[in-house]
């Protein structure tokens, strides 16, 4: 059966600004990355999910470095990075079921949001003007490596413009990032691909029941086994406001419609590309350009998932078609993602 696209995939590798410098973690490095960030400055570093944006989260001036860099609406919340269950302590309530879940999958991919302590001494900014915080413990050696150096939670977004596709390796990092709208980061510490390469799942603690408010690696079941009951989900999905201040929290931060998006328009649950389309399959889809797994292993397609989407929003590409992807385990996750990748963008919220 002949090709149903002549279209051919852009090579692998396409080189970013070099003005953010890009280093492999060693003492030296940490050490130069912790110094950084007590300093106010912007670091990047990998997590297991996506790389990080990182800026100290006790100082307002330094996390709004990160809005700035990032282009976010002030609304948006950002979550705190933290090595232990013992370091949230005095930043937020630890509820009951808190301590439990961080039990069960700290360090990992899961995000809590509780309340903030009154005395807490994170910057308000982290809190978007709330009473809530998010935390999270990565899983990535040079992530807690960085947190213990520095001594300090350290406040990081996924290291992209707002709206954007997350990375998943060093190299897609300052393609977002060019230091055009806020500070450029000092430095980028690599640490190859990242082994989930979905972001975080969110789970705000703060109602009754909980609600997920982003799936991600540890499922809704899995959290559900710990806590002995059910979860809520997070509500419908809503539109981002770039002009919003801190004045308006979003009802639902974790919710929003389009997110995560290339700059080509996606088309979900395609059978065949149509003219100009890339095709991105799953379990050897017939005539794909890319496969997210070719076995149809849902934790190498969501391994892949980012990083074949910014190879595929390229020329000569005018679009991307993407295969089915059974919803079930880590491909609700996957989803999810492409979803939000294929809502319908307000022009406010249109990168350029
Ligand atoms: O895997 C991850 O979570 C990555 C890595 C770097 O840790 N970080 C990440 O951050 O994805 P970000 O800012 O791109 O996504 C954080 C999500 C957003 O949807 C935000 O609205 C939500 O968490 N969030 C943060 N703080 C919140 C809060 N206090 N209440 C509700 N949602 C919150
Ligand atoms: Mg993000």
């Amino acid at each position: 059966m002949p090709d149903p696209s002549p279209l051919r995939v852009p090579a692998a590798f396409a080189p970013g600004t070099p003005r953010i410098p890009c280093r492999a973690p060693t003492d030296e490095t940490l050490r130069a990355a912790a110094t950084a960030l007590k300093a106010g400055k912007l670091i990047v570093f990998p997590t297991e999910t996506v790389y990080g944006l990182g800026a100290n989260a006790l100082s307002d001036e330094a996390v709004a470095g990160i809005f700035a860099a990032k282009g976010r609406p002030a609304n948006n919340p950002v979550i705190v990075h933290i090595a232990t269950l013992d370091d949230a302590k005095p930043l937020a309530e630890v509820t009951g079921a808190a301590r439990r879940l961080a039990k069960a999958f700290w360090p990992g991919p899961l995000t809590l949001v509780l309340p903030r302590l009154a005395d807490s001494p994170l910057a308000r900014r982290v809190s978007a003007g709330g009473e809530t915080v998010a935390l999270r413990a990565p899983a990535h050696p040079i992530a807690l490596s960085l947190l213990q150096a520095a001594g300090l939670p350290v406040a990081a977004p996924s290291a992209n413009r707002s709206g954007a596709i997350s990375p998943t390796r060093a190299e897609d990092v300052a393609l977002g990032l060019d230091g055009s709208a806020g500070p450029l980061p000092a430095m980028i510490l690599n640490g190859g691909p990242c082994a989930v390469g979905l972001e975080s799942t969110v789970l705000d603690l703060t109602t009754a029941p909980p609600r997920l408010l982003r799936p991600g690696a540890v499922t809704r079941e899995a959290i559900g086994a710990v806590l002995g009951h059910g979860i809520a989900d997070g509500g419908s999905p809503i539109a981002l406001n770039p002009g919003a201040g801190t004045r308006d929290p979003l009802p639902a931060p974790g919710l929003l419609s389009s997110h995560y998006a290339p700059d080509r328009p996606v088309r979900l649950n395609a059978t065949a590309a149509r003219s100009g389309e890339a095709l991105l399959g799953f379990a050897g889809t017939p005539g794909a350009h890319l496969d997210l797994s070719p076995s149809g292993d849902l934790d190498e397609a969501a391994r892949n998932l980012f990083a074949m989407l910014r190879r595929l929003d390229a020329p000569p590409f005018r679009a991307i078609a993407v295969a089915p992807v059974p919803a079930t385990g880590l491909g609700l996750a996957i989803n999810d993602r492409l979803s939000r990748a294929a809502a319908p963008r307000p022009p406010a919220t249109k990168r350029s």
